[in-house]
Formats: C-alpha cells, structure tokens, sequence
C-alpha cells in the first residue's frame, strides 16, 4: 500500500503514470464518461485549514469515480478537541478506503500515515503540497512546455516552493527560485532535491535577483506571501517582499511563449499583478480545473496499488 504524503517519495516513472492516468480520466470526463473507478469508496477528508479547491476537487472527484467524500473539519471532529492523530487515524482509517489531509506540519500527516490502514494522500502542509504539483505539471504538459522546460518560482520559500523543488528535482527540468533574503527555502529539503537531481539531471537555482530568475525562463509562477497560519506576519512579509510582484515588467523577462501559473488563491497587487493574471499567458483556472482530474490520477493510481 503506498500513500501519498511527499513527491520524494515518488520515481520519475511514477509520477509520469500517474499523470498519464490523470490525461486519460480528464479525457474521459470531458466525454461525460464518468467510469466508476472506485465505486462505494469512502474518501475521509480532513481539513485542518480552509480550502476551495482541494475540498472541491477531491469531493467532485471521488464522486465521479463512484464513491462518497466526507468533508471532516477539524473544527467539527473531535480532533480539534485533543483526540491524538494516532487515535484519529486508526479510528477513520477502519471505516474509509481512502483519506486526505490537510495539516499544518508534515510530522502530523506521518502520524496519521503511520497508524492509517488505508491510502493517505498529502492535501497540503506547511512543508508541501504535492497534490497542487500534479496538477501544475499536467497544466505544463497541456501547454506543449515540457521540452527545455524553465520554470521561475519567484516568492516565498514555502510549501509550493519545496513541492517545486521536488518535482524538478524528480523530472530533471531547471527550477530557478527568487526569494527575497530570509525567505528561503528549506535547507534539508533543498539539500535532499539537490540530491536527487543528480540523477535526473535538474538544474536548480537559488537566489533573490527575480528579473534574474525569470530571464528566458518558460514558466513563470509565485504563491502568497502570507501562507494559511501565518497571517499576524502580514505587515512584516508585505514589506520584505517589495519588489516580488509578477508584474508585466518581469513577465516581459520570460521567454515569448511563456505561461504564468498560481495554485491560487491569488492576492492581486501583492505577489501577482491584475494585468498577468488575467493576461493570455495565464492558465491560472486551466490549472485550477486540473487540480479535479490530478486528483482523481492519484486516486485511483492509488487504489490500484492495495493489490501489487
Ligand atoms: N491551491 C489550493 O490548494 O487551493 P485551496 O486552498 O483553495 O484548496
Ligand atoms: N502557500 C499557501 C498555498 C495555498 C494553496 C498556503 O500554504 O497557504
């Protein structure tokens, strides 16, 4: 049985079948083909933050495959009352097929894999957020991108961040990352991409020049300066990120056929401009709408592997 808690954790073949699988069910959807995959399957979904499309895409998703998702917010389930991860997750894992979690660190999302009896996919945490990653990517193939592919991250060293870094690392493709002084990414977690991009080939860069960054770069994308749990930094992080804005200036830095992608949700006038994101270069809701069928890849890649 495998979850899905971390894009280390996965081969490059893995995550390509994954997205083929992804590729073929969105086909199929598109034809209003919705083939039960995984009919009467339970999704438990935990969401100890907010969310509109991971909780929208993964309850439409199951529901397309044939089964039910049960929206579980730590607000409403005795888990935001004390009762431990372990308890939890032998307790849920007993009566669904599959769980998604949405948490804050990674350590509590193990805890609840470790003790799970069924598939447990990461829905985003302070360190990653894989899920999006799947998605994004599909949104590249889409694009016709994949070759030579150059992707800008410019922004905070967080959670897209690192899934970023994971993913290049894995594919081989060049990531160049732009944060301004103290919002680096993760040592460790750099370090361990760096690692594998030995194998793959990828070139990673990190700096804190953007415009240097997004120079002849294919793909362009940021994410918030003020990640879900980090809001009384608000004040602190709009000021050391001056001059991170994607906006047509930089945009103009990036190859002619580039493309902007956000995992959303997008704060225009902080780390996006209005103009890119509603520009023809953005796929921002082509990429949005993948999450839904990235995410049913996942499960269903999933559910495939209970029986190898
Ligand atoms: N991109 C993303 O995960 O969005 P939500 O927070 O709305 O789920
Ligand atoms: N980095 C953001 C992503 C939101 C989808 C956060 O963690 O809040």
């Amino acid at each position: 049985m495998r979850h899905f808690l971390t894009l280390a954790d996965y081969t490059k073949d893995e995550i390509l079948e994954i997205l083929d699988l992804a590729k073929q069910i969105k086909d199929e959807t598109k034809r209003k083909e919705f083939k039960e995959y995984m009919p009467k399957q339970t999704l438990g979904m935990i969401f100890e933050k907010s969310s509109t499309r991971t909780r929208v895409s993964f309850e439409t998703g199951i529901y397309q495959l044939g089964g039910v998702g049960l929206f579980l917010s730590s607000n409403d389930i005795q888990l935001g009352r004390g009762e431990p991860m372990s308890d939890t997750s032998r307790v849920i894992s007993r009566m669904v097929d599959m769980v998604m979690i949405r948490t804050f660190e990674q350590s509590k999302l193990e805890e609840f894999a470790k003790y799970s009896k069924v598939p447990v996919i990461n829905g985003l945490t302070n360190e990653y957020h894989p899920v999006q990653l799947m998605a994004d990517y599909l949104t590249i193939q889409e694009a016709g991108l994949e070759e030579n592919l150059v992707v800008a991250y410019i922004g905070d060293g967080n959670n897209m961040a690192h899934s970023w870094l994971n993913m290049a690392a894995k594919l081989g493709f060049e990531l160049r990352i732009a944060t301004p002084k103290g919002y680096e990414v993760d040592v460790d977690i750099l370090l361990n991409a760096q690692e594998m991009a030995k194998k793959s080939g990828a070139k990673i860069i990190i700096g804190n020049d953007p415009l240097e960054a997004v120079k002849g770069s294919t793909v362009v994308t940021t994410d918030t300066w003020v990640s879900m749990g980090q809001e009384e930094e608000k004040e602190r992080r709009v000021k050391d990120f001056d001059g991170y804005i994607v906006d047509e200036e930089m945009m103009s830095q990036a190859d002619e056929k580039a493309i902007f992608l956000h995992c959303l949700p997008a704060y225009r006038g902080y780390e996006v401009s209005e103009e890119v994101i509603e520009s023809e270069k953005s796929l921002v809701f082509q990429e949005a709408e993948n999450r839904l069928h990235a995410q049913k890849g996942v499960m269903v890649w999933l559910d495939r592997q209970r029986n190898v």
